[in-house]
């Protein structure tokens, strides 16, 4: 029985944890997954490292979604961003900021 119990623990463990690896949501994928991805460098930063760029700053939401918003270039030196993305709206890109900031 204890056994059974044990298995259970570890078959719930495994399903939360597949639930919630990170997938860059829809309106990123459409307007800003041909330049970016959550943990690999592509033509644009990992949006983890740029979380970690500004863990622990107040603002971060708010710096995230003006860049974001202004495109250009940031200090990453890979080049620049196109305003918007491919397109995002002003909703978007606020979602989008907020999800980036709550990456780990
Ligand atoms: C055409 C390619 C391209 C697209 C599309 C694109 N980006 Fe970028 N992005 C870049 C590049 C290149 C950089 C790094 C610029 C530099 O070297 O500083 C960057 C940097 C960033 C940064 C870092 C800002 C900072 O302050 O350090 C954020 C956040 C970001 N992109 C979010 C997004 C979001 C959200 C979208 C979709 C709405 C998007 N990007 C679409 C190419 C792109």
């Amino acid at each position: 029985m204890k056994s059974v119990i044990l298995g259970m623990a570890v078959f719930g463990w495994m399903l939360a944890g597949s639930a919630m690896a990170v997938d860059m949501p829809a309106d990123g994928k459409a307007k800003c997954g041909a330049c970016h991805a959550i943990d690999t460098k592509k033509i644009g930063p990992s949006w983890k490292d740029i979380a970690a760029k500004y863990s622990g700053k107040a603002d971060a939401e708010a710096v995230i979604a003006a860049n974001i918003a202004k495109g250009g270039a940031f200090g990453w030196k890979m080049g620049n961003m196109p305003p918007k993305g491919m397109g995002a709206t002003d909703a978007q890109i606020k979602s989008l900021a907020k999800f980036i900031v709550e990456l780990k």
